[in-house]
């Protein structure tokens, strides 16, 4: 992740979103001279949950190691603030399960939704799922997974989550419309099984000092040591789950 990166040129409000839980995302501009001229960023002095942008980073950077679809994130600097962004993209204008199913990367469904699960993301609904419009003739669209404000930590504190079900963390919303047919687990339990876990203890010990509040820093054993514990007993999540996958093996 380079740092810094070009300086943001202007920071604006994404509008309506304020709600009492929003991590409340703002649109940047930066100058153009590569890549996308337009983010959408977290900071951590404007997040009401301090944790929110190291989250963002750790999950981010565990669903690129996993081939999941995530966008590529950068640090960007905003006078004396970094923002946690990623390249702000047009999605289509209604999110519909048809188009969920349809999207040119629909086979990546199971391993979003056990994603998740590892991940103890709570919030995997329609609106942090983005479905990015690639064209209308023929239509095509992608699938995005985005905002990991409500994963890894419980709201607002550095406590890990010692008894959450795989329930709450499958996004049934979304996961009613698919469960009927795409759940293949496997390609994504394969390349979980694969990772080793100085892996994931390099993704937690190299959250960048610059997304981190003064005062909230976390305990990066535990948190590693919750994902690898996580990483061992998903397939057993994912089985003790499987009223809902009644097709999984
Ligand atoms: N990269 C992006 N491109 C286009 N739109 C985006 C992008 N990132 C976020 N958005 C839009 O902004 C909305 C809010 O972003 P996000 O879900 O990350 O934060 P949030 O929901 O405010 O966080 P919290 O869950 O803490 O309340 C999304 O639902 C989506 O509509
Ligand atoms: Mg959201």
């Amino acid at each position: 992740m380079g740092l810094p990166f070009f300086p943001v040129i202007g920071v604006y409000d994404l509008g309506g979103l304020r709600q009492p839980t929003s991590s409340n995302p703002h649109l940047l501009k930066v100058q153009v001279r590569e890549g996308a001229s337009l983010w959408v960023g977290k900071c951590c002095w404007i997040c009401s949950d301090p944790y929110t942008v190291l989250k963002e980073y750790v999950c981010y950077r565990l669903a690129k190691i996993l081939d999941l679809p995530v966008l590529d994130c950068q640090i960007l600097k905003d006078g004396a603030r970094f923002w946690f962004a990623v390249p702000c993209i047009k999605p289509i204008d209604n999110f519909l399960d048809g188009f969920f199913l349809g999207s040119e990367n629909a086979d990546i469904i199971p391993g979003m939704l056990a994603f998740n699960i590892l991940v103890a993301n709570t919030d995997q609904h329609e609106d942090n799922i983005l479905l990015e419009h690639i064209s209308d003739d023929p239509l095509k669209h992608r699938i995005w997974m985005i905002d990991f404000s409500h994963a890894l930590y419980e709201r607002g504190r550095a406590t890990l989550p010692q008894d959450l079900t795989v329930y709450d963390c499958l996004p049934l919303d979304v996961a009613n419309g698919v469960i009927t047919g795409l759940h293949n687990f496997e390609p994504f339990l394969k390349k979980l099984s694969l990772i080793d876990g100085n892996e994931i203890v390099e993704v937690v010990e190299s959250i960048p000092k610059e997304l981190i509040k003064p005062g909230y820093d976390v305990a990066r054993e535990e948190l590693a040591k919750f994902i690898i514990d996580r990483q061992r007993n998903l397939e057993d999540m994912l089985k003790s789950a499987k009223i809902f996958f009644p097709n999984w093996r």
